[in-house]
């Protein structure tokens, strides 16, 4: 199996400042040792992605977006921005099907896969977010439905795609599964990938995202199929998001 790059990413969400592009430099002075065994990206709110990248260019700290429009072309989508304007200015991933998005912005499987199509048009890397809600997890559901948004959200390139599994109910509180409920849905998950994929599934890294932070990163990367973590909170903080990037084996 070929030998997947740990990715850890941050989500700023709708968080933040310009002033708190200075956190990249702090960020870069603590991880640049490890930075050639673990890719390292920020996603800043739109605003800043082209700051970020700039603030980025000495450093090997990839700078992404959290969203993008469906069309590939430039088009009449008033307060919409494309895929291709974030690569514009500096982007190189894109975040596409949050479950913030889906839920609060009705983004179903079939606009999440047309955003993740336009991304790869664009040159960049489409981070497809899947997940169950605790009431789909407790009515037994969990793989049905991760596997079911898989199938519908992915483009048909498996080239610059990354998968990134979020149970909804472990976002943005303390709970988290547990290192066997995370292996059970990442081995779903990439058997998912190896029945689309006649070839080169391998490579898709899949990530896992939910209340990830300094203290538990060590057990959440421990899990044989995790290839990295997706992070809100503990990413706005330099400190933090580098204690995460430290506790990944490939950084020893
Ligand atoms: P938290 O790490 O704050 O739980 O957020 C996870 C997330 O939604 C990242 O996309």
């Amino acid at each position: 199996m070929a030998a997947r790059k740990p990715l850890i990413a941050g989500n700023w969400k709708m968080y933040g400042r310009r002033a708190n592009l200075g956190e990249l430099e702090v960020l870069w002075r603590s991880i640049s040792p490890v930075a050639a065994h673990v890719d390292a990206l920020i996603c800043p709110p739109a605003p800043y992605v082209q700051n970020a990248a700039w603030s980025a260019r000495e450093t090997g700290i990839l700078i992404g977006a959290q969203d993008c429009g469906t069309e590939s072309e430039d088009a009449a989508r008033t307060g919409d921005v494309s895929a291709a304007m974030l690569a514009d200015v500096g982007a190189r991933f894109v975040i596409v099907g949050h479950s913030e998005r889906r839920a609060l912005f009705g983004e179903t499987d079939a606009v999440v896969r047309r955003k993740a199509q336009a991304a790869q048009r664009a040159g960049l890397t489409a981070i497809v977010c899947v997940g169950e809600t605790r009431l789909e997890r407790d009515s037994g559901q969990a793989g049905d439905v991760v596997v079911r948004q898989v199938r519908d959200s992915i483009p048909d390139d498996a080239e610059s795609l990354v998968i990134a599994y979020e149970p909804v109910w472990a976002i943005g509180g303390d709970r988290t599964p547990t290192p066997a409920e995370i292996d059970e849905i990442h081995h779903i998950i990439r058997g998912t990938l190896a029945q689309r994929f006649a070839s080169g599934a391998s490579d898709i890294r899949i990530l896992y995202g939910g209340s990830v932070g300094p203290k538990n990163a060590a057990e959440v990367f421990a899990v044989g199929g995790v290839d990295g973590a997706l992070v809100g909170r503990a990413s706005l903080k330099a400190a933090d998001f580098a204690a995460i990037i430290l506790a990944h084996p490939a950084a020893k």
